[in-house]
């Protein structure tokens, strides 16, 4: 495997995995005190896309071309555009999938606002792992889709879709784990807000088998599609992802992206 890099990732504290409750991480501050670093060796994925080796069925994301006009990005009405543009027929060619909405995207830049628009600097998951009807039917909904009426009856997939803007990305860079890789018995939900009604997420406690990948200095016509949710049982369920901090590159310009969230109905 070539050019692998040591970095450095926080994961869910180890006393964790024995409690009922849910930890609360919604600020610099409650991280640092309910994850712990782990050192991973962090793989560049773009040979084994290239190769197939790595395959968006089996391991859950892939490298996409991403094209679009937006010229700018803090215009919510310019991003929304490349959502029926870009994103979706994009996912469709992707999955196969009968349609695909877009629930939303998020900007980040080096001077963030919030914590949730900072990087993130911890190994998480986007959703709960199990379905969330209300939020399903109401992305369908407002998109006035007749699939609204069928969602107990088909199976559906949740993606992130992340991509550099503006310039190429050389420092804190997303990385993602095989959701091959993760086990669900090392999975925990949290709280990403101080209060427990503000919703609550997932994230893996540490395992040595997980197996990290990152595609090295990412350009601005480029995407990584991972899993963040799959309905069906036998597919593998979520790739885990934080950004991270390549100390053999030291500090470069601050990195600038956008995700979306999007879901699949198959
Ligand atoms: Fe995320």
């Amino acid at each position: 495997m070539t050019d692998a890099v040591l970095a450095e990732v926080r994961y869910l504290d180890e006393p964790w995995r024995d409690r009922d409750e849910r930890p609360f991480i919604f600020s610099r501050e409650t991280r640092h005190k309910n994850t712990i670093k782990h050192e991973v060796a962090i793989n560049n994925a773009r040979p084994l896309v290239a190769d197939g080796s790595i395959d968006f069925d089996h391991n859950g994301f892939t490298l996409h071309a991403f094209n679009h006009q937006v010229s700018d990005w803090s215009s919510n009405e310019q991003v929304a555009t490349t959502y029926a543009s870009t994103i979706v027929p994009m996912l469709k060619s992707l999955t196969g999938c009968e349609d695909a909405f877009v629930m939303g995207h998020q900007v980040r830049n080096e001077n963030p606002e919030t914590f949730l628009g900072a990087y993130s600097r911890y190994v998480h998951c986007d959703y709960p792992l199990h379905p969330m009807r209300e939020r399903e039917s109401a992305v369908l909904k407002r998109y006035e889709s007749p699939l609204a009426d069928e969602l107990e009856d088909r199976e559906y997939v949740w993606y992130n879709i992340w991509a550099p803007i503006e310039r190429i990305a050389e420092q804190n860079q997303l990385c993602v784990v095989d959701a091959a890789s993760a086990s669900m018995d090392d999975f925990r939900e949290y709280h990403f807000s101080p209060k427990a009604e503000g919703g609550y997420a997932t994230l893996p406690l540490y395992n040595p088998a997980h197996r990290f990948y990152y595609f090295n200095d990412m350009q601005t016509d480029e995407c990584i599609v991972f899993k963040q949710y799959d309905s069906r049982s036998e597919k593998p369920m979520v790739c885990p992802h934080t950004s991270f901090f390549d100390s053999h590159k030291g500090e470069r310009q601050g990195r600038r992206s956008v995700e979306y969230r999007a879901l699949c109905i198959l």
